[in-house]
């Protein structure tokens, strides 16, 4: 009972401090934490908490004894912090069954109904002084169909495991005592062929306002470039949710990325008759605007504030990029007037470690990832991506090519698709809509074409400012979706790219899914028993190409926007073109941790203009001495000499987009490369190592934020005595975290390991794949130095300390 008041308290102390803005009662409080969770079943009430034969709708507030109820006792359950992802502490399990395998091997689905029902249960506190306002519960994103109470009280259910949804729970509240909300979420059926995760796997937010407050999601801005200045058209949507009519005004502004207000709107009355929404039109002037780019992502703010009897009732702030996109069948992307070739990737919302469950900084840590390399555009496979990862990518400068899970005109999947496009139509990185992947019922006759029509008419409708593209794995072939759909998508079938294109030349065209190249990292032969593909780009599936075979078409084809390699980072499922103890997918120009393959200096060579001189396999090859070793050298260097132990190989010239490759007897020593690129001399090499004699860990962060929500990932490598690192070593390594931070997940991009990705307390580990591996830890809420200690039997530690710092 102690407990209970105690954490009631806290709760209280949490929910009525944290405010969005002193200036304004809209409160929007994150409900990450203190949430219980325990799995129910999908076949068997009684392990369900007699769900399904409790008879719960028969009466509004009913829990009929179910976990539903506020007064269960979930004392046993299992504390969480959100994002959580079931699916991912679960055992990899042996199966037959193809979606199984899609999904990675992890018993969750209709075939394991032990696996596949979650129920969270948390409890919040109101205090009496917020009576009179509105509150609503909004998730970004549960996998999948979920249902939701609050206090025994039904609020409704959302089936997409990747559109966010919102409840208004005003009615259902109770002020100074426990709110206890509850969600079962059922992951037995799958939306998707790939690892798609199990649970609440996104944030979850409180919202606070008045009844006269600006809609969820209830600003647009469209902007206009004349000239230096840009015309920023804004619409609010303004809700009355009150009984009685209510009348205010809508005043608009625009900051500077500091805050500096720059251009004000004339403030606009507005008058709701009761539970009642009016849409008011302004417009605003930059002057001598600062265009968002992908060189320069600048963002200003609009803050939309409603007033009522001269008070500010509600503001929001919402970032805005000012930029123009223009597609043009004969030269493709444009940006802000300046020609764009799309260097992108597929993508899908899996980590090393983690799973779906990603805090919000490893969104930040792979859109980076990916610039390194040179990609500039991000394709979210095929669903609606996390809100956070659309804000790294307007903040990093990245494009997005943002996807609808489904090509259906329904009435759920239009709503889903209504409720995408007016959460990210804000978003200057979001520069194209995909309406569907790979419909093979629909996408060559009539349904397809009319399901298309209807999502491209609602897309107009909601987003006046962009258009749209569909993902067909169809070659020169026009019938159905392709007919009607402005930009026409090429999945793979590159061959038949020019045939399209001089039979359709009036349609833009870009390749949704290009290149393919299955690739493991750190591996030379394959291995069919364990699952594994050369790390060179040779090996493609049948429906797929080589990188070399696909880039060098859109690198020399004005018409032809550029493509999205499938994919940036391999992730779990379809572990192509094998299948078990093989898990996880070869795909990925980097693996699961974002480690990059060999294939990485390939797009690196072309899509960026730094030197790159890759030399690849690395020289570990004892036993194998006077055997033919085929070198691969990645660069864009004009050309490129290779040196055994300084003795000269030959120079060859870098034909423009491909690579370079020599035959060497292997002995052990040095294996080097002296490129010339423009006059200068660039130089790499691979030398044969010793053993493994020291780990070291390395970070991009030594600074996190001790809110408890931050996170950093730590990789891990081993070194020889003279500091090279090892890059066959596999060593099993053990951690230890200290400090108020806990570890989240490890991982190695081993596509067949089977070595748990989220391990007990005081129990982390995980083995070198290839010389490396990662663990990514998550702050607390304490600021002090986080320290993380590596072991391994035979091997000297290593430490690395992170300082968290105290947040406003
Ligand atoms: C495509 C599909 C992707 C993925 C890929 C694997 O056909 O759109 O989601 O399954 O194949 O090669």
């Amino acid at each position: 009972m102690l407990l209970k008041r105690t954490a009631l308290l806290i709760l209280a102390a949490v929910l009525t401090t944290a405010t969005l803005s002193a200036q304004t009662p809209r409160k929007h409080l994150l409900l990450d934490e203190g949430w219980k969770f325990h799995l129910g079943h999908a076949a068997d009430a009684t392990k369900d908490f007699n769900f399904t034969i409790a008879n719960l709708f028969s009466k509004a507030g009913k829990a009929g004894g179910t976990a539903v109820g506020p007064k269960f006792d979930d004392q046993a359950w299992t504390g969480i912090t959100l994002p959580h992802d079931w699916a991912i502490a679960l055992p990899f399990e042996n199966s037959d069954n193809a979606d199984v395998m899609g999904h990675g091997y992890k018993p969750v689905g209709g075939l394991y109904p032990q696996n596949s029902i979650g129920w969270y249960r948390k409890t919040f506190v109101i205090m009496p002084a917020d009576s009179g306002k509105r509150v609503s519960i909004q998730f970004d994103g549960v996998f999948r169909d979920c249902q939701v109470w609050l206090n025994g009280f039904y609020l409704g259910r959302n089936e997409s495991g990747y559109v966010g949804f919102e409840y208004d729970i005003t009615d259902y509240i109770q002020f100074r005592q426990e709110n206890v909300l509850v969600v079962r979420v059922d992951a037995s059926q799958y939306e998707g062929w790939f690892y798609e995760g199990a649970g609440i796997y996104r944030h979850v937010w409180l919202n606070q306002y008045e009844n006269l407050h600006v809609a969820s999601n209830g600003v647009f801005f469209q902007s206009t470039v004349a000239g230096r200045d840009a015309t920023i058209a804004v619409q609010t949507s303004v809700m009355n949710d009150g009984l009685a009519a209510g009348q205010g005004s809508v005043l608009t502004y625009i900051t500077d990325r500091n805050g500096k207000v720059l251009v004000q709107a004339a403030e606009k009355p507005v008058a709701l008759a009761g539970r009642s929404t009016a849409v008011v039109q302004q417009e605003l002037t930059i002057k001598d605007a600062r265009l968002w780019s992908l060189e320069d992502p600048y963002l200003y703010k609009v803050v939309s504030v409603v007033k009522q009897d001269g008070h500010i009732v509600d503001q929001v702030r919402r970032r805005l990029g000012v930029r123009t996109v223009t597609i043009e069948a004969a030269t493709g992307l444009s940006l802000n007037g300046k020609r764009i070739k799309i260097q992108g990737v597929n993508c899908h919302q899996d980590h090393a470690g983690v799973g779906s469950a990603q805090p919000d900084y490893l969104h930040y840590y792979r859109i980076r990832r990916l610039q390194e390399l040179g990609v500039n555009a991000y394709r979210t496979s095929h669903h609606a991506p996390t809100p956070e990862l659309l804000d790294a990518c307007d903040s990093l400068g990245m494009l997005v090519l943002d996807e609808a899970r489904l090509l259906s005109s329904s009435a759920e999947y239009q709503d889903q698709f209504r409720r995408l496009i007016e959460r990210d139509r804000n978003h200057p990185s979001v520069f194209l809509w995909s309406i569907g992947n790979e419909e093979g019922y629909a996408q060559t006759n009539s349904f397809g074409k009319r399901i298309a029509l209807s999502m491209l008419a609602l897309q107009h409708q909601l987003d006046p400012t962009r258009t749209s593209t569909y993902a067909a794995d169809l070659g020169n072939v026009f019938p159905g979706v392709n007919e009607v759909i402005p930009i026409r998508g090429f999945n793979y079938r590159e061959k038949h790219v020019v045939a399209y294109h001089q039979d359709h030349p009036e349609q833009p065209i870009v390749g949704t899914e290009m290149g393919s190249t299955v690739t493991t990292r750190g591996i030379y032969a394959v291995d069919s028993v364990k699952g594994y593909v050369p790390d060179q780009d040779i090996t493609a599936p049948w429906w797929a190409s080589t990188a070399e075979a696909w880039w060098p078409l859109a690198a020399e084809n004005d018409w032809f926007m550029g493509g999205f390699v499938w994919t940036g980072f391999d992730y779990r499922g379809e572990p192509t073109p094998f299948q078990w103890p093989n898990i996880s997918s070869h795909f990925g120009i980097m693996d699961v941790c974002g480690f990059p393959k060999n294939i990485y200096y390939y797009y690196q060579s072309w899509w960026t203009d730094k030197d790159v001189l890759h030399i690849s396999p690395h020289w570990n090859w004892k036993g194998q001495e006077g055997k033919n070793i085929d070198v691969w050298v990645n660069s864009n260097a004009d050309q490129v000499e290779l040196f055994l132990n300084g003795k000269s190989l030959g120079k060859k010239a870098m034909p423009r987009n491909r690579h370079l490759q020599w035959s060497v007897p292997y002995r052990a020593g040095t294996l080097s490369a002296v490129g010339t690129k423009h006059g200068r001399t660039i130089r790499t090499q691979v030398q044969t190592t010793d053993a493994p004699d020291v780990i070291e860990l390395s970070t991009e962060r030594t600074i996190v934020l001790a809110d408890g929500r931050d996170a950093a990932v730590i990789n891990v490598t081993v070194k020889d005595k003279r500091g090279r690192e090892v890059p066959d070593a596999g060593n099993l390594v053990r951690f230890r975290v200290q400090g108020d931070a806990r570890i989240i997940g490890v991982g190695n991009g081993d596509p067949s390991s089977h070595e748990a990705d989220q391990c007990a307390p005081g129990a982390w580990q995980r083995s070198l794949f290839n010389g490396k591996c990662q663990v990514i830890i998550q702050s607390g809420k304490t600021a002090g130095a986080i320290r993380l200690d590596a072991t391994s039997d035979g091997l000297r530690p290593a430490v690395a300390t992170i300082q968290a710092t105290a947040t406003k």
